[in-house]
């Protein structure tokens, strides 16, 4: 089969990550007879240095013309945080994840066995394993509500962010929870702040409307704040994690630091029409940026999870994951990774190696 997919390499080690996916995605279509074709896209710090802004015109039309986006990295401190919406390199994060409709992040959340060591819980917490799948809202909430700055008259200036989500947002998030928990441990955990949010009451009532249909699945509702505390006391209770947007950000990030390395865990973003985005969590870093030392297995993982929910491409899909962690059984990591010194690799070789597995 033939698949179209577009590349946005974007900024600081985004295209040094991107290179090597491709790499792998080459090895997958010679060994499986498929054809990737490729489509550059210029999005994020890149493009506010080449156009004038981070989202260029026609951006969201090249990568609907694909059948899955592919993306490393946007932003970092050069662009800083413009008043200018078209100069902030996040906005054109924001933007595609709109227009691409892109409302279910699936961030999953393993423990690699050959990693065990990595994790920085206790070891007899570390031992219960970690495999979870946190599915945040991607398109609404406090994101993208209305944002404000005005003088008041006895307060000084004020600025102002609404949070709003409607039962139709909810819904579909908590459907693709459910039905995620199926194919998995069947066990949902609503993430909420239903003590304090109408938002959040809200969507703790649908979810409950949605558990009754899907009655061989556990549900549970946990407050955010619990959420975080127990994530880091017992991570292995959790299955499917569903949560608004911004709780998914910063629990995300915790979920992820759980696991060894932020720059090991990939993630997907979809809608109900393709195309599908996938990029790694981490971003950008600039400061190792060019250096030959980012970890690209992030990356590497997130085209496994397009081979899977965009292209359905099982056992490619499963075939690049076993590259990766036979890699990683083998003692090799990169810097942000604990190991011997005399298995640490740059982003090229790590990219080789793994090329070489599959
Ligand atoms: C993420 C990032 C983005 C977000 C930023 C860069 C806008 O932190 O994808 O988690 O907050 O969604
Ligand atoms: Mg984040």
């Amino acid at each position: 089969m033939e698949y179209k997919i577009a590349l946005i390499r974007g900024d600081g080690i985004g295209p040094e990550v991107v290179g090597e996916a491709v790499k792998v995605m080459d090895v997958v279509a010679a060994k499986y007879g498929h054809t990737f074709r490729y489509t550059d896209v210029l999005m994020g710090g890149c493009a506010i240095d080449a156009v004038g802004k981070s989202y260029p015109d026609g951006t969201a039309e090249t990568c609907k013309a694909c059948d899955a986006v592919l993306l490393g990295a946007v932003g970092g401190p050069k662009w800083g945080h413009s008043t200018q919406p078209e100069k902030r390199p996040e906005t054109a994060l924001l933007s595609i994840r709109k227009d691409l409709g892109l409302y279910a992040n699936l961030r999953p959340a393993t423990l690699r066995p050959a990693l065990a060591d990595a994790c920085p819980l206790r070891r007899e917490t570390a031992e219960k394993g970690i495999d979870l799948m946190m599915v945040r809202e991607l398109t609404g909430g406090v994101y993208f509500g209305k944002r404000e700055r005005y003088m008041t008259e006895d307060r000084g200036e004020e600025a102002s962010d609404r949070m709003a989500y409607s039962e139709l947002e909810i819904e579909r998030i908590g459907r693709r929870a459910f039905e995620l928990a199926r194919l998995r441990g069947k066990k949902v955990s609503s993430v909420d702040k239903a003590n304090v949010l109408e938002t959040s009451r809200l969507w703790r009532e649908i979810m409950h409307r949605l558990a009754k249909e899907y009655p061989d699945v556990a549900y549970e509702d946990v407050l955010v704040d619990n959420c975080a505390m127990q994530l880091v006391r017992d991570p292995s209770q959790f299955d499917v994690v569903v949560t608004e947007n911004m709780f998914g950000d910063i629990l995300s990030d915790e979920a992820s630091m759980i696991t060894g390395s932020i720059g090991l865990l990939p993630s997907a973003s979809i809608g109900d029409t393709a195309p599908g985005l996938y990029e790694p969590i981490h971003g950008s870093a600039p400061d190792i940026a060019g250096q030959d030392k980012a970890n690209p297995i992030a990356t590497i993982l997130s085209v496994a999870m397009m081979l899977r929910y965009s292209f359905q491409l099982a056992a490619e899909a499963d075939a690049v994951e076993r590259a990766v962690d036979a890699v990683l059984a083998e003692g090799w990591h990169t810097a942000d990774m604990a190991g011997d010194a005399d298995k640490l690799v740059g982003t090229v070789q790590m990219g080789r190696l793994i090329c070489e597995k599959l």
